[in-house]
């Protein structure tokens, strides 16, 4: 990507966008500490154009400045919007679709006894789109079985995306992925047609909880036991030993028995964590 030296600003004053090597290697060591991610210099171009929108909003003059502004003692506040605006949080309904195949093929027939209560947790839910994936499928299951009952847990670190999710609100070219039965079912079209906006029902919203939970965290405060954790497209930013560390906290909370899906780039393959692989990007916790 190549981006412009300079930018205007709602004022009319001239931005600097190039961030320095120095503000950089403070950003990247603030980064990597904080939330884990690495950041390699090849990185410089995408962490100064997504912190040129703070750069704007504060009416600063570069992103330098920002540096100065962010790192200062006084402003704390700061970090919620630069966790927001540095990490990536893309995601789709129905990613990766052979693990919600799995999941509804083998791991949900053995489960699904009357009176039991599966519970699932996405880790590092973005804004929302693969717990109520996880919802639609479980809410399917729970119609063909009676007792069956689920709730679901989707923590991320950043709070504009489990706001997002929270509202469970997305466009129309968002929800194509989900299959047109279960949009009809689980999704309401918007009144106003020009909106093009869909929600997800609040039947299906009361099943998922959202919580704020960084993975560099010691304790990460949930008591629960999860069946199945979808840990997704996440540690493919963390380094082999932060990798094996968040691993080694997430299986606190999966049950014996239970499996935990990475991204299908991800492999635990060189990793010692309690994990025994099933199939591509598929593991199990030992019973
Ligand atoms: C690329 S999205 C993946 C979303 C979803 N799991 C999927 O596969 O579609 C990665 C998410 O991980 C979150 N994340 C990154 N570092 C984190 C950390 N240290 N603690 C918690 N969440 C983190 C980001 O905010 C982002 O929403």
């Amino acid at each position: 990507m190549t981006l412009p030296n300079k930018v205007e600003t709602q004022e009319g004053v001239v931005a600097s966008v190039a961030l320095s090597p120095a503000s950089f290697a403070r950003f990247a060591r603030f980064i990597t500490m904080e939330l884990g991610i690495k950041m390699p210099e090849s990185k410089m171009t995408m962490v100064q154009s997504r912190l040129l929108r703070r750069v704007r909003d504060l009416r600063l003059k570069s992103v330098d400045h920002y540096g100065d502004y962010f790192f200062d003692a006084s402003h704390t506040e700061e970090r919620e919007h630069f966790i927001n605006a540095i990490t990536t949080n893309k995601t789709d309904f129905f990613r990766e679709p052979e693990h919600f195949d799995y999941l509804c093929g083998v791991v949900l027939p053995a489960a699904s006894h009357p009176g039991r209560r599966f519970k699932a947790w996405s880790a590092g839910c973005s804004s929302g789109e693969e717990p109520y994936t996880l919802a639609m499928l479980l809410a399917e299951c729970a119609s063909r079985r009676p007792g069956f009952d689920f709730a679901i847990l989707g923590t991320d670190v950043s709070s504009k995306v489990l706001t997002h999710a929270r509202n469970g609100v997305y466009q129309e070219s968002q929800i194509l992925p989900v299959p047109p039965e279960l949009r009809r079912k689980y999704l309401l079209r918007s009144r106003n047609d020009a909106e093009r906006l869909a929600r997800v029902v609040p039947e299906l919203r009361k099943k998922v909880s959202f919580h704020p939970l960084n993975f560099m965290d010691d304790d990460y405060g949930i008591r629960d036991t999860f069946d199945v954790v979808f840990f997704r497209n996440v540690m493919i930013y963390f380094d082999r030993g932060t990798q094996e560390a968040v691993i080694h906290k997430i299986c606190r909370n999966l049950a014996p028995g239970g499996y935990l899906f990475a991204g299908h780039s991800e492999s635990l393959a060189s990793l010692d964590v309690p994990l025994r692989p099933i199939k591509t990007s598929i593991y199990r916790k030992p019973l």
